[in-house]
């Protein structure tokens, strides 16, 4: 962005972006769902003194939809190994709280076993090797026996160019795809479920469903600028020519996007309770 009162350049950045990002995102997911908590954790208007985490908070969105139509006596806590995306204090109702912590390993003592639900969505960046269990048992130890956990994900074994009309091009969205999976280990994703109810959960119900195709625009043009933000990431990393290809591939993309070309993005929402 240039200034108009002297031409420095500004980069606004990842962090701007990526917040921004995820903070639409939030209300995609809550109008496809129709829900942010699954209704069978049981947490409405009525319930009082709940304790609610979000782990991979990032922005705290999550939690702070909850919290605004919660009652004032539950509590909430944002976990993320980083506070760069935490809201300003000042800015958030008092009983709101966020915490560094890793999910890769153990939650810190004073947190062990006291959520009544905990909540996470969005670890395909940061599960690794194809074993979703340090963050699984991250969640289990931060509830109460009983308590309820709701992971959800995009099931990206799923997530696809898409034609909206049949004369759409999507070949610069296919190859978008393609990139994103390249090396990834996603299959963790579509087998979460059974993967729950053998390491220590009970009750476990998984609901897939894709956004109607008149959202589905929405959703492409959110992860073109997914790939805005690793085009700068390379920039900062040396790597400008392959940030070029990058925005040249999300340019081409953008118009398919205009001619009916999308990508077809599955929710995954994986809900249940530690065992007792
Ligand atoms: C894709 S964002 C999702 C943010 C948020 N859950 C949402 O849906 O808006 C992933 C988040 O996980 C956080 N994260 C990455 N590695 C983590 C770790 N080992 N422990 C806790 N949080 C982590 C990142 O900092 C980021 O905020």
């Amino acid at each position: 962005m240039e200034r108009l009162d002297g031409g420095t350049r500004y980069d606004l950045g990842r962090d701007f972006v990526g917040s921004a990002r995820l903070n639409l995102q939030h209300y995609l997911w809550k109008e496809t769902l129709g829900f942010d908590l699954h209704p069978r954790a049981e947490a409405d208007n009525s319930s009082e003194g709940l304790r609610i985490a979000d782990v991979g908070t990032g922005t705290g969105v999550f939690i702070l939809s909850l919290a605004r139509r919660l009652s004032p006596s539950c509590s909430f806590v944002g976990f993320d190994i980083s506070d760069e995306q935490f809201p300003v204090p000042d800015g958030v109702p008092d009983n709101v709280a966020f915490r560094i912590a890793d999910a890769m390993s153990d939650p810190p003592d004073e947190f062990i076993g006291q959520f009544d639900i905990v909540h996470l969505r969005l670890f395909f960046c940061v599960v690794e090797d194809n074993n979703p269990l340090p963050p699984l048992n991250f969640c289990l130890k931060l509830l109460k026996p009983g308590g309820f956990l709701q992971w959800d994900e995009y099931d990206q074994a799923y997530t696809k160019a898409y034609k909206l009309s049949p004369q759409a091009p999507i070949a610069a969205m296919t190859a978008m795809r393609e990139g994103f999976s390249n090396g990834r280990q996603l299959g963790w994703i579509t087998t979460l479920k059974d993967f729950c109810e053998t390491h220590g959960v009970q009750d476990v119900e998984c609901i897939r469903t894709g956004p109607p195709p008149d959202f589905l625009t929405a959703y492409t043009q959110m992860v073109l600028v997914l790939y805005l933000e690793h085009a700068s990431l390379h920039d900062n990393s040396g790597n400008k020519e392959k940030g070029d290809s990058l925005r040249l591939l999300v340019a081409k993309c953008a118009e398919e996007l205009k001619q009916g070309g999308v990508c077809r993005h599955w929710l995954q929402v994986v809900t249940g309770r530690k065992r007792f």
